[in-house]
């Protein structure tokens, strides 16, 4: 398998196009590349008007009076309108006479199933809506979700916005401590939770984890637990309650309150350069209104699809592309709560074939792991229902392009790689697959209502094939509003770097056919098999540990999780280097972060190299991580032995 650092340079020599077929043209939401470029010229020539005729898509209690209020960096969209998200994502389908419709159908990992049609839904959400207001919970408030991929978790997640609580969904990887950080930036009230989830046939404690998160979180007063796992744990009498004590107690009736287009809908962590994970802010219109006509245009949704999403909702992908968006389409959708591998390699196919999906979203490190287990586990399933298939997360490599085209898309679906970021709430850059021919490793072209440009440090663009930093030109609804209770850092970062632009922090090129190839991140941010991770978070969990010094990380390249964790630790004087210690620090990380942050490598060394001025260089760890000479200039490094101590001490 090619590796990343591999990639790049065969992405340079991709040179393959993949038109649609012409029954997929015909049959296209946006038909033809002449239908996009119509499209995209009028979002660009009349931006509000473009989005004003897409906000009748929506649902209105009151409709707005004014599309678009910026004030850079700060855009309210849809002002003077008033809308319920959950509203749009349930009732209106079932007013519409859908109610009998499949909305969820959930596998757990151990095979049990469940259907929940969009009359079920209705029903399960009001009831919690009433439960979270029995609990005192009231607009504006902050709910932590903390659960495993079940229908409660989305049933959750929409019983908030039904009442204008703003959730804030915690990935279920993720550790006690980082939940109380979240907990504790968010001023969260309660916490909902589950005894456990079912991960590679091992319950994963979320409710330890939970009681372990509120000891350190003194805003939190309520924690509800669904009994998932039917394992016991530990209940803390007039703060903790059973999900399903206090919903047989509720009435299923909770009409959908109507709230300003720019009501918070929610606040969702995510990892910036620095060490503190970032509360990135999504109001009620502009967030739905992105992430459904995304939906609609990049999966080509149609009434006879079954769609799936393989994320979890714990990220941006399962908030924009499992809830807000299928929902508010009125999509039938698949959720399933576990691995890929169990109990057996073929676990996806098994669901694809038994549900007839036939469309299906994943990362690109889940599509390297496919490869290899090897092609005898799709090969053994009938995948003729598929039609479109998406990744996202991380750039693809063209080897795994031609694979998942091959192997799982039987050569006939258009495949969008769909390049986008919490930040941006929805698909900004990715084929309208029935339009745009694809090309293996390139995101294309942006969605409609959206104008990207690769620009030069000051803000000029760069010419076909010059690489830049990829930026966005023009407010769009689904952007966020801010960094919850950061305003300033939410300035500096996203709207100070390149004048007039939001700055995505990606480098990019586009080729001489306009198509944008996404070259990865320019900062600290690594992205560990599609998961954003800082290095500096990492760092600071590693030097909390009391026999750690000091510690510099960086990504190197990884054949499976595009980026691997590579630390450089220093220890505190009389502490030995040995074995046990990797071992204990990398838990330590774990218990810090969560495993995903699990580090890869770890080597001690005496010393860091380091510019006069006491930076650590990165440039050349990052070069020994992947076991590259480096080419750099070392001119500056204080101590020109550290680099050979480091050298010697592999990993
Ligand atoms: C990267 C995930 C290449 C990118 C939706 C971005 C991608 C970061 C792609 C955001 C793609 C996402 N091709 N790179 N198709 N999609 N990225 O916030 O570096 O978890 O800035 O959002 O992932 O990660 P986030």
């Amino acid at each position: 398998m090619t590796s990343p650092s591999a990639n790049i340079t065969s992405v340079l020599k991709e040179t393959r196009s993949f038109p649609p077929s012409a029954e997929f043209v015909a049959n296209a939401h946006i038909s033809g590349m002449e239908a996009y470029r119509e499209l995209w010229q009028r979002s660009k020539d009349d931006p509000t008007g473009f989005w004003a005729e897409q906000a009748e898509t929506l649902t209105w209690f009151e409709k707005w009076h004014t599309v678009l209020e910026w004030n850079e960096p700060h855009a309210k969209w849809f002002v003077g309108g008033k809308l319920n998200a959950c509203y749009n994502c349930v009732d209106r389908h079932v007013l519409a006479g859908r109610g009998n419709q499949a909305a969820l159908l959930f596998e757990g990992e151990p095979g049990d199933t469940r259907v929940l049609t969009y009359n079920d839904l209705l029903r399960e959400v009001s009831q919690f809506a009433n439960v979270l207001k029995n609990q005192g919970i009231q607009a504006g408030d902050v709910v932590t979700i903390y659960m495993p991929m079940i229908p409660e978790a989305v049933v959750a997640m929409l019983a908030c916005a039904r009442i204008g609580a703003m959730h804030s969904v915690v990935f279920g990887g993720f550790s006690a401590e980082a939940v109380a950080d979240r907990n504790n930036d968010a001023k969260s009230k309660l916490i909902i939770t589950a005894d456990g989830g079912w991960r590679r046939g091992k319950v994963i404690p979320l409710k330890q984890n939970v009681d372990l998160a509120l000891s350190k979180s003194p805003t939190v007063q309520t924690c509800i637990v669904y009994n998932r796992c039917n394992t016991s744990v530990e209940m803390v009498a007039g703060r903790d309650f059973w999900w399903h004590e206090l919903a047989a107690a509720a009435s299923t009736d909770c009409p959908a309150e109507p709230f300003d287009s720019e009501h918070p809908l929610f606040v969702l962590y995510t990892s910036g350069s620095t060490g503190k994970p970032k509360g990135i802010l999504h109001t009620t219109a502009g967030y739905l209104l992105g992430a459904s006509r995304t939906h609609h245009w990049v999966f080509d949704l149609k009434p006879t699809d079954t769609y799936w999403c393989t994320a979890d909702i714990g990220w941006i992908t399962g908030h924009s592309y499992v809830v807000y968006g299928p929902l508010a389409n009125g999509a039938t959708q698949v959720i399933y709560e576990g691995a890929p591998n169990q109990p057996r390699e073929d676990r996806f196919w098994e669901i694809i074939a038994k549900y007839r999906v036939s469309i299906f979203y994943t990362a690109p490190t889940a599509i390297r792991a496919f490869i290899k287990w090897g092609d005898q586990w799709p090969k053994a399933h009938d995948l003729s229902s598929l039609r479109v298939l998406g990744t996202v997360g991380e750039p693809i490599n063209p080897e795994a392009w031609i694979w998942y085209h091959t192997l799982i898309g039987g050569g006939r679906c258009p495949i969008v790689d769909t390049w986008w970021q919490t930040e941006t709430g929805a698909i900004m850059i990715a084929p309208t697959p029935g339009a745009i021919a694809t090309k293996p490793g390139s995101a294309t072209m942006p969605v409609p209502g959206i104008h990207a440009e690769i620009v030069d440090r000051q803000g000029n663009p760069v010419g076909a094939n010059e690489g830049g930093l990829l930026v966005i030109k023009h407010p769009w609804p689904s952007m966020l509003r801010t960094i919850f209770g950061d305003d300033a850092r939410y300035r500096e970062q996203y709207w100070s770097q390149i004048p007039g632009a939001y700055f995505t922090a990606d480098g990019a090129r586009r080729d001489d056919d306009g198509y944008i190839w996404i070259m990865g991140r320019v900062d600290d941010v690594l992205n560990v098999s599609g998961h954003r991770l800082s290095t500096m978070e990492v760092e600071s969990a590693l030097v909390q540990h009391p026999k750690v010094a000091e510690a510099a990380v960086v990504g190197r390249p990884d054949d499976l999780k595009g980026e691997a964790i590579a630390c450089f630790v220093t220890l505190v004087s009389g502490e030995q280097p040995t074995e046990e210690l990797k071992k204990e620090l990398r838990e330590h990380v774990v218990k810090e972060i969560g495993a995903l942050a699990r580090p890869d490598d770890i080597r001690f060394a005496e010393l860091l190299p380091k510019t006069r001025s006491g930076k650590i260089m990165r440039r050349l760890l990052r070069d020994i991580a992947a076991g590259r000479e480096s080419k750099g200039d070392t001119t500056t490094l204080e101590d020109f032995s550290v680099m050979a101590k480091l050298r010697e001490s592999d990993e």
